[in-house]
């Protein structure tokens, strides 16, 4: 099966390259290549790949910088996301689309489901789910997969930036209010995979939004403090710092974060079998990855 993946050198698009199952051959395209918010590029990798599944991995992630560039992140995560639908659709084939915890108000206190009403409450959310509704209105046979706290060893996120402070710093601050499921991009890829796996199989698949997130659930604080002893155990870095737990009102960003971020992934698991990663167990596997590359 032909298989087109954009956003192919991000966290996600990198670990789904990485991990092509048997069965599948994978055109990666990163955004030099394949700028999905352009018309003409669009058509012309469509025509060339003739793919018979689409993963889309490319979205505009830079949450804080989305407040201030409204119009590039909606031209990427929502109007790129409807190229993308309606070519798919144009060929008859299906798009799987990854989305996130932003598209929720945070204000809740149980895990949301896929059906919870949402609510962003920044541009990047709003973004995020103007292109799931394009999805949804331009391709029949789609599926979202809702996602967050996503860290890796390829790309930018928290695990690495608290490693490049925590080895500068002997004290931090971290936010321990807001609560969320830090999920690995390797996990995010091979639950795709095992999805675009199933529709290979049975050429259908149950369409629609999902969740998937690492368990269990913690604060940017707990999952910070964990980094630091794993990091330290295996010699990333001489000690670990000092951590204060801070509350988002000390810690102001342009753009408002969910307090409360948490997936509730079971339509998932009842759908297909595939249940969250332990992320202490992911982070343990990333971290050791970064150690290799150090250490060649
Ligand atoms: N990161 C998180 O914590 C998080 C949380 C929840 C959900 N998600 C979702 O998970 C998915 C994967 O995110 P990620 O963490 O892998 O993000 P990422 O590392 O930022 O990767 C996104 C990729 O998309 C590319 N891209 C940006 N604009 C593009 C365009 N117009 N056309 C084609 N490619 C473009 C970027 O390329 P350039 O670098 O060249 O711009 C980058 O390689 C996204 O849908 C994101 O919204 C992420």
């Amino acid at each position: 099966m032909r298989v087109l993946v954009t956003g192919a050198q991000g966290q996600v698009g990198y670990e789904l390259l990485q991990r092509v199952p048997d069965g599948f051959a994978v055109f990666g395209y990163g955004s030099q290549d394949l700028d999905i918010s352009n018309a003409d590029q669009v058509r012309a990798v469509f025509k060339a790949v003739k793919p018979e599944l689409v993963i889309n991995a490319a979205a505009y992630t830079a949450v804080d910088k989305a407040e201030s560039d409204a119009e590039r992140a909606y031209a990427v995560n929502s109007d790129g996301v409807g190229l993308l639908a309606a070519a798919a659709e144009n060929l008859g084939i299906p798009l799987l689309h990854i989305s996130t915890d932003y598209v929720f108000s945070g204000d809740g206190d149980k895990p949301y489901t896929p059906e919870d009403v949402t609510h962003p409450t920044g541009v990047y959310g709003l973004s995020k789910l103007a292109g799931e509704k394009q999805l949804s209105e331009q391709c029949s046979r789609h599926l979202v997969l809702r996602t967050s706290w996503v860290f890796g060893a390829h790309g930018n996120n928290f695990v690495k930036t608290m490693l490049r402070l925590g080895s500068d710093r002997d004290t931090l601050s971290i936010v321990a209010d807001q609560h969320g499921g830090p999920t690995s991009a390797g996990s995010i890829a091979e639950t795709l995979w095992a999805l675009a796996s199933v529709f290979r199989r049975d050429g259908r698949l149950g369409w629609g939004v999902y969740h998937y997130s690492g368990a269990p659930a913690c604060s940017w604080y707990d999952f910070a403090k964990e980094i630091f002893t794993q990091a330290a155990d295996l010699g990333l870095l001489e000690k670990s710092p000092n951590v204060n737990a801070i509350t988002t009102a000390e810690y102001p960003t342009p753009a408002k974060r969910p307090m409360w971020s948490v997936l509730d992934c079971e339509k998932l698991v009842d759908a297909h079998g595939l249940v969250p990663k332990n992320w202490v167990q992911e982070l343990q596997t990333v971290l050791r990855q970064l150690g290799e590359r150090q250490s060649v």
